[in-house]
Order: structure tokens, then sequence, then C-alpha cells
């Protein structure tokens, strides 16, 4: 095996369960964290974010010695980055974790070593973090100056596993590989090749970062065409979701699913990077994201008007993830529906997340109380469906034969 010694910089829902599936070929792996408690759990065979198995391969590979985690990045013949590439004030990129990642790591590189950028980047990115990382070490040569002969080889290597279905993605999914010279690309297809089964596509690092945000900006795009198309048949009185399943029907229409809005680490925020590196050009991008960003507004008003009809109304909300059966709230719109409602003060919010055992500080400030789900629909005036969970995808819906049904989700 090429690769004995592997280090993941970054050990949240993409660095962990990469590091942890690295570690399960009998790599030794290396997993660099500026959260000491998160290397602490990890240490100790657990984790700190919820997927499906991962406890179970952390357990198993922290215990044969094949993962560690360290709060100090060490030499490695590999390194992997997954830290966040959020958004700044504005909608611009934020790469302030890469340049921290890549200056931790500059003092240990050794020459031979790849640097794999995994983190979803605006288009240049990847050619900024070999700069930080040459500045840093003037000894060694990079690949845009020194070319295929380069000491160390860059590459960029988008993720686009599915939370949920991490472990089987990560292995099953075919990866899109573009390094800084060709010998960059084959080195990183040699590391992948350890523990994917699917197929490792070559191309060059701009490429494959503007392939990860196409992605996503398609399914934001897709998204907010079935929101347009929920709030105009909402003023025509049709059923959105039958209308949808009918016009699915044609060989060559497939809308996606309207909801609350659109939330995550992803598909809202990856397509301003494409917006902000061509605000002329990207128009379609732009209005899909101001779209999927004014649908958590458009329920907030629906439920506000509903809840006229009551003297202070129970408003039971049900679901505070960005999707199902996950427990990351982040850019999460039922999280924004929630606190809104609640700040309103037109009723009591009830929330149910079975996913999480407490609820963000800004929600128990607006009052908004985290409660079980028979609790809540007991309890519930109005109840607003936010997120598709499994735990409300099976419950027994006759219950809300007597109340006001806000189903954002198509479930009921
Ligand atoms: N979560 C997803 O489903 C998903 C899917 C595809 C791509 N991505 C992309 O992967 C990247 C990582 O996302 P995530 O969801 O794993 O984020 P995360 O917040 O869950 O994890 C990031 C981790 O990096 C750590 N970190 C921050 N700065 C660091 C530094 N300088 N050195 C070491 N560790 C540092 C944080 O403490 C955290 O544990 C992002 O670019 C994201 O867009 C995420």
């Amino acid at each position: 095996m090429s690769f004995k010694k592997v280090s993941v910089i970054g050990l949240g829902y993409i660095g962990l369960p990469t590091a942890a599936v690295v570690a399960s070929r009998g790599i030794e792996v290396v997993g660099v964290d500026v959260n000491p408690k998160a290397v602490e759990t990890i240490n100790e065979g657990n984790i700190h974010i919820v997927e499906p198995d991962l406890d179970i391969v952390v357990r198993g590979v922290v215990s044969t010695g094949n993962l560690r985690a360290t709060t100090i990045p060490e030499p490695a013949e590999a390194f992997m980055i997954a830290v966040p590439t959020p958004f700044k004030e504005g909608n611009s990129p934020d790469l302030s974790y890469i340049q921290a990642a890549a200056n931790a790591i500059a003092p240990v590189l050794e020459k031979g070593n790849l640097v794999i950028l995994e983190s979803t980047s605006p288009v240049g990115a990847t050619e900024k973090m070999a700069a930080w990382l040459a500045e840093a070490r003037p000894d060694l040569t990079f690949p845009q100056d020194a070319g295929e002969n380069a000491d160390i080889k860059v590459a960029h290597c988008p993720e686009r596993v599915l939370p949920g279905y991490v472990l089987q993605e990560l292995v099953a999914n075919d990866r899109v590989i573009g390094g800084l010279s060709k010998a960059c690309s084959e080195k990183a297809v040699e590391l992948y090749k350890t523990f994917v089964r699917g197929e490792c596509i070559i191309t060059n690092a701009r490429t494959a970062e503007m392939a990860k945000l196409t992605e996503n900006s398609f399914r934001d795009v897709n998204i907010a065409f079935a929101n347009e198309l929920s709030m105009i048949s909402d003023k025509l009185k049709i059923n959105v979701w039958e209308l949808i399943k009918l016009a699915n029907r044609h060989p060559r229409v497939n809308i996606l699913n309207p909801g609350p809005g659109v939330g995550g680490h992803c598909i809202a925020v990856d397509p301003w990077f494409i917006v902000d590196s061509c605000p002329d050009e990207a128009k379609i991008i732009r209005q899909a994201r101001l779209t999927n960003d004014s649908k958590p507004h458009y329920v907030i008003d629906q439920v506000a008007k509903a809840a006229d009809e009551f003297k202070r109304p129970v408003i039971a909300c049900l679901g505070l993830a960005f999707k199902a059966d996950i427990d990351d709230l982040r850019e999460s719109p039922a999280v924004q529906i929630v606190e809104e409602l609640a700040n309103k003060n037109i009723g009591q919010v009830f929330a149910v997340e079975p996913n999480v055992v407490s609820i963000p500080e800004k929600l128990v400030h607006a009052g908004v109380e985290l409660t079980t789900l028979d609790l809540a629909l007991e309890r519930a005036n109005i109840v607003v469906v936010l997120v598709d969970h499994k735990q409300f995808r099976e419950a027994d819906k006759t219950q809300l034969v007597t109340k006001v049904v806000f189903d954002t989700r198509g479930i009921i």
C-alpha cells in the first residue's frame, strides 16, 4: 500500500467519517481538529455527531489504533482538509478556515506529500491554498511554480455525500479529482482508490471546484422552481404535491420537492460562491437563492394568519433539522421559522425534534419549548410540519383532524 499514514484536518460531518473509512482500510490515520472536546470524544472511541453506524466504525478503528485524534498536526504522507467553508456578510466565501488549516499543516509538510482540499470551495481556492502553503514553506516546491515535478502535490476533491448515508456514499460515489497538475491528480487518485469503489475521474482543480458548486446550484434552482410552484398553487387553489406528481409523469420532467425553504451547509451556501465569482452572469442562480430564502417568510405569514383566528394558540412545529432524519440544524429554515414565530408572540411555540436533546440558545430565548411529538400534538391548535422525519411520517395522523395543519413537506 502506497499510503501508510494519512492526516484528516477537520473532524466534522465530512472529516470524521472520511478518517474512519480510511483507517478501516488498515492505514494509520491522524485526525486533527481545533476543537479539543471533539478530539477527546473521538479518542475515547465515541462520536460527537449523528450519522448512522459511524459510532461502530469509529469505535473499531480507535480500538485497533488505526485512528487517533489530536489538536496539533503531525507529519503524514497525505493531508485531507475538510474544514468549514461558510460565507461571510454579503454572501462572499470565507476561506479563513482553509487558510488556518494550511498554516497549521505547513510546518510538518515533507517532500513527496499530497495535500487535498475536500471542503466545498469557490473556483480558485485550491490555487490559493497552494499559495499559502508555498508562502509558509519556501524550502519546498509546489505545482504552481514547479509543475509536474513539485515536491508537494495539491488537489481538490469535493465531497458529495448525503448526510444519513455518509458511510455508504463515501465508498460508493464517483469522485471528481482535480489536481493542480497531472501528477497531483494521479497521486490523489491513488489515495482515493484505497477506499473508494466508485470511479475516480480526473480533471483540473478549477473544474472540480465548479463541479461541486454546479451540482448544488442545480438542486437549489430546481427546488426554487418547486417552491415557486407551491406558492402559485396556493394562490390558484391547487394541491402542489399532486401537481408535481402529475408533471413528473412526463418522461423528461423531474421537479424536486418544495419545502419551507432550503437549509444546510451546502445547497443554501454553495450557489453564492458562483454568484460571488460571476455576479453579472449568475442571474438564475442568484434568483433561486432569493426565492428559497424567501420561503420561510411565506410559511411564517401563513401560520401567523391562522393564529389570528385563535386566542394565543399552541403552535407545534415538527422538526428543526434542515432535512429529514439528521440532527444538523445549520442554516435550517425550520429553525428560522420557529424562532420568528416565537418572537412574534402570537402563541406558545412547541418544537419537536427527535434528533437533538437541546435546542439552540436563540430558540430558548424566544420562549420555544422542546417537547415530545405526543405532547405537542395533544396540546396544539396549529401544527406546522417543517421536516419529514421518520417519526413524523410514521405518526398516527388521526390526531390532526381537529387541528389547523401546515404541511410544508407533503407528508400528510
Ligand atoms: N456536511 C455535509 O453534508 C457536507 C457534504 C459535502 C461537502 N461538505 C463540505 O465539507 C466541508 C466540511 O463540512 P462539515 O459539514 O464536515 O463541517 P463541520 O463543521 O461538521 O466540521 C468541520 C470541523 O473542522 C474543524 N476545524 C475548523 N477549523 C479547523 C482548523 N483550522 N484545523 C482543524 N480543524 C478545524 C471544526 O472544529 C469542525 O470539527 C465544508 O466545506 C462543507 O461545505 C459538507
